[in-house]
Order: structure tokens, then C-alpha cells, then sequence
């Protein structure tokens, strides 16, 4: 049986902050899969909490709201062993007029080695990882990145399938305002994918094209050619304006429903990134039914978040010998 997980040769991975996919590697992204694997490996067997980070205070960090990011960070640190201290906006001194990095100092001046950050600021995580000794994971900033689910998106296809070369993936619904989006565009495209976002013209960004992807209003006509479908929310929250006429609209057009699965490749694989709204981006049947892997997503994210913060706090404190079990 492995007392730690497997080891990370010096060199693959050296970086203690992860603020997004658009600055890493294939070979990078690759690494932080196979580490992720392993974590699954190594569950599978029974090897659910592990020591590699005995010792080091993980600070959570959350100005928006989130039940799955913060919940598996959360997990994910306590099964690598990490002590973990909860930030949440709402009830903080923020509301005394402490700003956002007098809060993140003070939270570091408690011992914290490495944060994860999620703000609806884009940008938020690249500016504390300016400000902080300690590392910074990205859980989400404004409308930019959501690294950590841009790759526990991927893992969770090539769980299914692993050669992502030639592999068709559409990311429907709003794209202009979707960190996950960003994230799936740029890891999917270091790995090869074919990668088509789709949605009302007025939620395709202008130039997107230029990130490597296909733009195509019309769900219809690219869902026969899809291999796997992600399913983006409509980001209520971050649009100042009506970017189309109404709900049924949306759900009209783009909504996968039993009647517009069958243009679809009998396997397609459906993802969504959560949380989903039940008869508006698909219908519970879908949500509910075969090749949907909204699920798998969720448990996947934990094994991502263990790699994620097991390599960025290893790369922030090398000479740390790794614990066994
Ligand atoms: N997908 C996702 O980020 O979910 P939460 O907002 O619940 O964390």
C-alpha cells in the first residue's frame, strides 16, 4: 500500500499559487489530472485521509456564495490532513469597512499558508497572491477564471474519454459572463479538444474566436457533431442588461430537453458545472439521466482540489519533507 501519494518529479509542477488554466502548460495541467488520479486511486482503496499536509493551515476565502467549491476545498484540505480556517463576507468586518486585503493579511498573520479565494472581482486571487507570502488558489474571480472547475470538467471527460484530440466539446449558455467557460476554453484547447461555445449572439463575447473556439448560435445545428455538452448557468447575478427576451426564450433555444437529445450522439457525455436550474439550461430528465455526469463532476472536484492544493503547497514549501499517511 502507498504511504503518500505518487511523487511529483522536481520540475513538473513549481508553482505555489494556481490562478488560472490560461497561464499553465499542457504538461502542467496534465500533471495536476494525474495527481487527481492518484487521489481517486488511492480512495478506491480505502485511503481516504492521507498526512501530506499535517501541519499547514489551508484559509478558505469566500466574498460569493458557493456550496460546492468551499465544500470540497474544505474536505479536500482536511483529507490531506490540513487544519482549515472558513472565511465567509457576510458577517465579517468587511460590513466596518476593512478592505479585502487587510482581511486576507489578517487571516495570514493566523498562520496560513496557502488561500483559496473566490470574489466576484476578476482578478481578485492575482491580487492577493501580490500581497500574501502565502499561496493562492483561484475558486473563482468575477467573470475570468474558475480554474479548479474548468479541471475537474476535464478530468471528469477523460474519465470517459481520455484522448481528448479531436473530441468535440460545446459549452452552451452564457459565455460572456462565465469564469467556467474561460477555464473549460483553455484547458480543453492546450489538450486538443475542438471546443464550440454556443449561446444567444449577445452572450458570445466579440473576438472570442480568437481563444481558439468556434462561435455558433444555433444549439441545433452543432449538437449532432458534439461529443460532450457543459452546460453553463445564466449568470443572473453579473448581467446589467437584458441580454435576451425572457426565460423561455433561453430554455426555447438552448435548454436540453428529451426532444432536442435526439439530435444528439446516442453517448454524449453532459456536463454541468453547478448549480444547475431545473427546466431552464436541461430538464430533469436529463439532469437525472443517462450520460449525465453532473454528479461525477462533484465527486471528481474533490480529488481535483486535493491535487491542486497538495502541489501548490508543496511548490510553496519545498523543503517540507511530504508525511506519510
Ligand atoms: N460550480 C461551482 O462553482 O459551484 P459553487 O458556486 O456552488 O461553488
Amino acid at each position: 500500500m502507498p504511504l503518500s501519494p505518487a511523487p511529483v518529479s522536481p520540475g513538473q509542477w513549481a508553482h505555489k499559487h494556481l490562478l488560472g488554466l490560461q497561464s499553465l502548460t499542457a504538461e502542467e495541467i496534465t500533471v495536476i489530472l494525474r495527481q487527481a488520479a492518484e487521489f481517486k486511486r488511492l480512495a478506491s482503496i480505502g485511503e481516504v485521509k492521507l498526512a501530506s499536509l499535517n501541519g499547514l493551515t489551508i484559509g478558505n476565502l469566500f466574498f460569493e456564495p458557493s456550496t460546492r467549491t468551499k465544500t470540497s476545498f474544505s474536505l479536500a484540505a482536511k483529507r490531506l490532513g490540513a487544519d482549515v480556517v472558513d472565511f465567509t463576507a457576510s458577517g465579517s468586518s468587511l460590513s466596518k469597512g476593512e478592505t479585502f486585503i487587510d482581511t486576507a493579511r489578517n487571516i495570514e498573520a493566523m498562520g496560513v499558508q496557502q488561500m483559496v479565494v473566490r470574489h466576484s472581482s476578476s482578478g481578485a486571487p492575482h491580487l492577493l497572491a501580490r500581497h500574501l507570502k502565502a499561496g493562492v488558489l483561484n475558486a473563482g474571480d468575477g467573470t475570468h477564471e474558475h480554474p479548479t472547475q474548468g479541471l475537474l470538467d476535464i478530468f471528469t471527460i477523460r474519465e470517459h474519454r481520455p484522448d481528448l484530440k479531436g473530441l468535440t466539446v460545446t459549452l452552451v449558455g452564457d459565455i460572456l459572463h462565465s469564469r467556467v467557460a474561460r477555464s473549460n476554453i483553455w484547458g480543453l484547447t492546450k489538450l486538443g479538444a475542438r471546443v464550440i461555445v454556443c449561446g444567444p449572439a449577445t452572450l458570445l463575447p466579440p473576438y472570442i474566436e480568437r481563444l481558439g473556439v468556434e462561435a455558433n448560435d444555433n444549439l441545433d445545428e452543432v449538437l449532432p457533431e458534439t461529443d460532450c455538452i457543459n452546460l453553463l448557468r445564466i449568470q443572473s447575478e453579473r448581467q446589467r442588461s437584458a441580454f435576451f427576451p425572457s426565460l423561455y426564450e433561453y430554455t426555447h433555444f438552448y435548454g436540453l430537453n428529451a426532444e432536442r437529445m435526439k439530435r444528439a450522439k446516442p453517448n454524449l457525455l453532459i456536463l454541468a458545472p453547478g448549480p444547475i436550474n431545473r427546466g431552464v439550461e436541461l430538464t430533469a430528465d436529463v439532469a437525472d439521466g443517462k450520460g449525465s455526469l453532473i454528479l461525477d463532476q462533484v465527486t471528481n472536484g474533490l480529488f481535483v482540489r486535493m491535487a491542486c492544493l497538495y502541489l501548490c503547497c508543496k511548490a510553496g514549501r519545498p523543503n517540507r519533507q511530504a508525511a506519510g499517511r
